[in-house]
């Protein structure tokens, strides 16, 4: 059986040291890290995310801001909230959650966002910096950032000449998880809905990350004997077995097939979902340090 990594507990070792550096900062006689999220809309599972950041961001010693916007919030309020943002030098980091609301043309709020405050990593400079290998200075998006982090727990750091596929092409995973694999030396494929043969490819795998948003998609004879898996997948499915009207989380990965195959395995949940917000927590601490010269 597979290796079960624990990402809850790596994503507090990352807290863990982020309240500590941040301590040495301030007792420095800089300005507390300041993280500013916002929200716009009612969309229950971005207000979980959301209060979860905000909170993390206060146990690290942080100025932590939220912005809770109705979802008839206009384009305009929102880059003018965003300016502000940007001009306030007690924030280091600026995230707006999304998915935004049909209204909004999410690729204009994000390139509204200053780049050296983008803890996110989606800014169109960050997207360059990572896609050109300048990994010293980007800000790289925090769930690809995590997942690489739980890679190298297992499998040390070097994962030079590894094959990695990647199912599923977002801006926010697939690309970057793949920029970041590249720049380790992996040989690396992008698959998605339209490739051909994905079991195949999949079983070619030392390293398969899967992030399509696909329930279970991956099953256990696409997993290569001893292969790492890290599942980025959080899907809420209908589970009446445990009583009318319940779900549960599941991943992109048939767990319980796929964990007698691999040699490491992420858990959904516990395994990824954690890391992104700690990874975020680096970010802004990076970004403080950043300002703070
Ligand atoms: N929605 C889902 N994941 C993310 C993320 O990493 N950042 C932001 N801003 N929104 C998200």
């Amino acid at each position: 059986m597979a290796e079960v990594i624990d990402g809850k507990s790596v994503a507090e070792d990352v807290v863990r040291t982020v309240k500590a550096l941040t301590a040495e900062l301030v007792a420095k006689g800089n300005a507390k890290p300041g993280l500013a999220v916002v929200i716009v809309g009612e969309d229950p599972a971005s207000q979980v995310y959301v209060a979860s950041k905000s909170r993390t961001a206060k146990e690290c010693g942080f100025h932590s801001l939220q912005h809770t916007l109705p979802a008839e919030t206009s384009q305009e309020a929102l880059l003018k909230i965003i300016a502000d943002l940007n001009a306030d030098p007690a924030i280091n980091g600026i995230l707006v959650q999304l998915p935004l609301p049909a209204h909004i043309d999410a690729g204009k709020i994000i390139q509204a966002i200053a780049p050296q405050k983008d803890v996110d990593g989606f800014h169109f400079i960050n997207v360059g910096k990572l896609g050109t290998g300048e990994l010293d200075t980007a800000f790289v998006p925090c769930t690809p950032a995590g997942s690489m982090l739980l890679i190298e727990r297992v499998r040390g750091k070097d994962l030079s000449g590894l094959n990695a596929v990647v199912v599923g092409r977002s801006n926010i995973v697939g690309k970057p998880m793949a920029n970041l694999l590249l720049a380790a030396n992996c040989t690396v494929t992008i698959a998605h809905s339209r490739t051909k043969e994905l079991p195949a490819l999949a079983r070619t795998a030392d390293i398969l990350v899967a992030a399509v948003g696909r329930p279970e998609m991956i099953k256990g004879d696409w997993v290569k004997p001893g292969a790492t898996v890290i599942d980025v997948g959080i899907n809420r499915i209908p589970a009446p077995e445990k009583g009318e009207g319940k779900s549960r989380l599941v991943g992109d990965v048939a767990y319980a097939e796929a964990a007698k195959q691999a040699g490491a395995i992420t858990p959904v949940p516990g395994g990824v979902g954690p890391m992104t917000i700690a990874m975020l927590m680096a970010n802004t601490l990076a970004s403080a340090y950043l300002a703070a010269g």
